[in-house]
C-alpha cells in the first residue's frame, strides 16, 4: 500500500503552494505522487463540488451538505484512492475527512458521532498516514487570502464560523497526534515549507 497525505487548513494559509511544495519533495525522494483534492477528484465529486460551493443553494442544510461531502468521498475512494494506494502510489490530497470534522461538525456544529459514523461508513479502517493541518490566525489567513475571488459558499461565512473550524482543527491535532500535526503557517514561507519537511520526515514519509 502507498502514503496517503492530506493537506487542511483554513482560507489564506497557504495550502495552494503547499501542496505543490510536497508534490515536489516526495517525487524527487522517489514518490510516485497522485494529486487530487475534495470535494472533487472524479466527475461526480467534481459535479457535488460545484454544487457545494456555488450559491445556487445558498440555504443548503448542514446535514445535505455533510452527506454531500460524504457522497463525494466515497466516489473519490472507490475510484480514485483506494486504487492508487493499491498501486503502491502515494496519494496527496487536498482535505479529507479532518476537514468535514472541522467544517461541518466545528463550523456548522454538527454532531460529531453523525459523522464518526460516516467515516466508518464510507472508509472503513482507512485513515491518512499523515494530516498536515496549516495552522494560522483567522485574521492572518484573511488577510493573506485577501480579495482572491468572489467569496464562494462557505468562505462567505463570518469569522466567528472559521474560528470554529481553526479550533477543531487544532483539537484534532491534539487527539491524534500519531497521524495529524499542525503547522505554523503564520510564518514566512521558507520557515513553513522547512517546518513541513521535518514533519514529513518524523512521521516516516521522507527519509531524513
Ligand atoms: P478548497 O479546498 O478549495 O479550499 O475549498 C473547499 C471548501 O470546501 C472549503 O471551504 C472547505 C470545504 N469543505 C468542507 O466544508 N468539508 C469537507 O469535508 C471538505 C473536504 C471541504
Amino acid at each position: 500500500m502507498g502514503k496517503f497525505i492530506t493537506l487542511e487548513g483554513i482560507e489564506g494559509v497557504g495550502k495552494t503552494s503547499n501542496l505543490r511544495y510536497i508534490k515536489e519533495l516526495l517525487e524527487s525522494s522517489g514518490h510516485d505522487c497522485v494529486v487530487t483534492r475534495e470535494p472533487g477528484g472524479t466527475n461526480l465529486g467534481e459535479a457535488l463540488r460545484g454544487l457545494l460551493l456555488s450559491h445556487s443553494d445558498d440555504n443548503m442544510s448542514a446535514d445535505s451538505e455533510l452527506l454531500m461531502m460524504f457522497a463525494a468521498r466515497a466516489e473519490h475512494l472507490s475510484k480514485v484512492i483506494l486504487p492508487a494506494l493499491e498501486n503502491d502510489q502515494t496519494v496527496l490530497c487536498d482535505r479529507f475527512t479532518e476537514a468535514t470534522y472541522a467544517y461541518q461538525g466545528g463550523g456548522r456544529l454538527l454532531d460529531v458521532d453523525k459523522i464518526s459514523e460516516l467515516e466508518e461508513w464510507v472508509q472503513g479502517e482507512l485513515r491518512p498516514d499523515l494530516t498536515i493541518i496549516l495552522d494560522a490566525p483567522v485574521e492572518i489567513g484573511r488577510a493573506r487570502a485577501g480579495s482572491r475571488s468572489e467569496p464562494d459558499r462557505i468562505e462567505k461565512e463570518q469569522d466567528d464560523f472559521f474560528q470554529r473550524v481553526r479550533s477543531a482543527y487544532i483539537e484534532l491535532a491534539d487527539h491524534y497526534p500519531h497521524r495529524i500535526c499542525l503547522v505554523d503557517a503564520s510564518k514566512e514561507f521558507v520557515a513553513v515549507q522547512q517546518q513541513i519537511q521535518e514533519q514529513l520526515v518524523e512521521y516516516d514519509i521522507l527519509n531524513s
